[in-house]
């Protein structure tokens, strides 16, 4: 098979980039190991920043977010048995997010690649870039134990943090940069109603927690943990409780309960690799950097990656200037460093560390109690959390 641009990776970030490069023309081939089922059963974040859903509607995947999506134009802070609202829509200029889950997004790009006759192929095994330094780079998988190869101009890896592209450059090329958080989430999903309309970040001494949601009828709570908890410690109830325990007693009252639908753990981190080109293949989304969830900026970046990877191909081969490709990885990683700060900042400010001195918990609070006396740090924190420029 011949193709201008081989996608390594069926998630969001090879499926928006697929379908983008469609409406311009140039084609596609998405080979995702995982069958469609499997990537659609993952449960993931759901804040979208205004760029991301512009995208999305760039690719004809908007009506659905449209109109089942909430915009929010504003989330709690809560801490010390008070909530303080951050106003998004006074501090950002007059922007707001939309809140809309990344599974019915992803399922909304599988439908748009299908309408088009896209070619995702699912359940493709062993797949592995070649000859990227090359001009003539090509990427061979198999399915059903038959051998395969795909030709192609350029190759994207967007395979996740666990994909083989940014595994397959040499280590003297690339450099990881990581840090673990001594800490994961807890998440459940859970079929009952929301306790508040807008999301509720919660600093406590007990540990973090966030009400979030996916609809009116479909609440997501999550709770820091340590990472030696597994989901089989905690029981609905036991869940339920110590979520309870760690927000405001105003909100507490109101939470209501019920069976829990799902229920994982996430261990919280932050990682780079820069450059995220080498030769002809680029790393985009969480195949070249990821972020603890608490600024909800993982699939937000993966966005900004998608979006200038998109006008980089376009004004390749509408006007044969590659100017936008050979400035992608230096542009990308200076917007996906802002979105780390960001992550970090926020994750420092709002959890509980096992190894902390006091002197760092006092540092915790005069942030926070900074943050809400301060138009200038309110600013700072809804730009962040609206999305920084593309
Ligand atoms: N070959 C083919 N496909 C692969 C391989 C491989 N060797 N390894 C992984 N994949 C697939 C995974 O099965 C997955 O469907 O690549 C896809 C990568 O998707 P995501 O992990 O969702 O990453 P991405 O598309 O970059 O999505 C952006 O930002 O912070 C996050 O939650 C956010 O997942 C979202 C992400
Ligand atoms: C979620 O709804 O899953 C969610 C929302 C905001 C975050 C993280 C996760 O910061």
């Amino acid at each position: 098979m011949k193709t201008q641009v081989c996608i390594i990776g069926g998630g969001p970030s090879g499926l928006m980039l697929s379908q983008l490069l469609h409406l311009k023309g140039i084609e596609t081939v998405v080979l995702e190991r995982q069958t469609r089922d499997y990537v659609l059963s993952r449960i993931r974040a759901g804040v979208l920043e205004n760029g991301f859903a512009k995208l999305m509607r760039e690719a004809q995947c908007g009506e659905r977010m449209d109109r089942e999506g909430e915009i929010h134009d504003g989330f709690f802070l809560a801490h010390a048995d008070k909530l303080n609202r951050v106003d998004l829509h006074k501090y950002s200029g007059g922007n707001s997010v939309m809140v809309y889950g990344q599974t019915e997004l992803t399922r909304d790009l599988y439908e748009a690649r299908d309408r088009m006759n896209g070619i995702v192929i699912h359940s493709a095994e062993n797949v592995q870039p070649h000859d990227v330094k090359s001009d003539m780079p090509y990427v061979t998988y198999s399915v059903g134990g038959e051998e395969k190869r795909v030709d192609c101009d350029f190759i994207i890896g967007a395979d996740g943090f666990h994909g083989v592209s940014r595994k397959s450059i040499p280590s003297d090329v690339i450099k990881e940069y990581e840090k673990v958080y001594p800490f994961g989430w807890l998440g459940v999903l859970s079929r009952t109603k929301p306790v508040s309309p807008e999301l509720i970040y919660a600093k406590h001494p007990r540990g973090f927690a966030l009400c979030s949601l996916r609809s009116q009828v479909l609440s997501r709570y999550y709770i820091q943990v340590p990472l030696t908890d597994s989901v089989e410690d905690w029981s609905d109830e036991a869940f339920w409780a110590e979520l309870k325990r760690r927000l405001p007693a105003e909100v507490s009252e109101q939470l209501i309960t019920g069976p829990t639908i799902e229920k994982s753990i996430a261990p919280l981190r932050s990682f780079v690799a820069e450059p995220m080109r080498y030769g002809n293949m680029f790393l985009a989304g969480d195949a070249a950097h990821i972020v603890p969830p608490t600024g909800a900026r993982g699939l937000n970046t993966a966005g900004s990656d998608i979006y200038y990877l998109y006008h980089g191909f376009v004004d390749h081969y509408q006007k044969g200037d590659s100017t936008g490709l050979d400035n992608y990885s230096e542009k990308a990683l200076s917007r996906v460093w802002k979105a780390q700060r960001f992550s970090w900042w926020l994750t420092t400010l709002l959890h509980t560390f096992p190894d902390s001195i006091e002197y760092d918990q006092k540092l915790q609070e005069v942030e926070m109690a900074y943050l809400f006396s301060s138009d200038a740090a309110q600013s700072s924190l809804a730009e962040n959390y609206v999305g920084l420029p593309f």
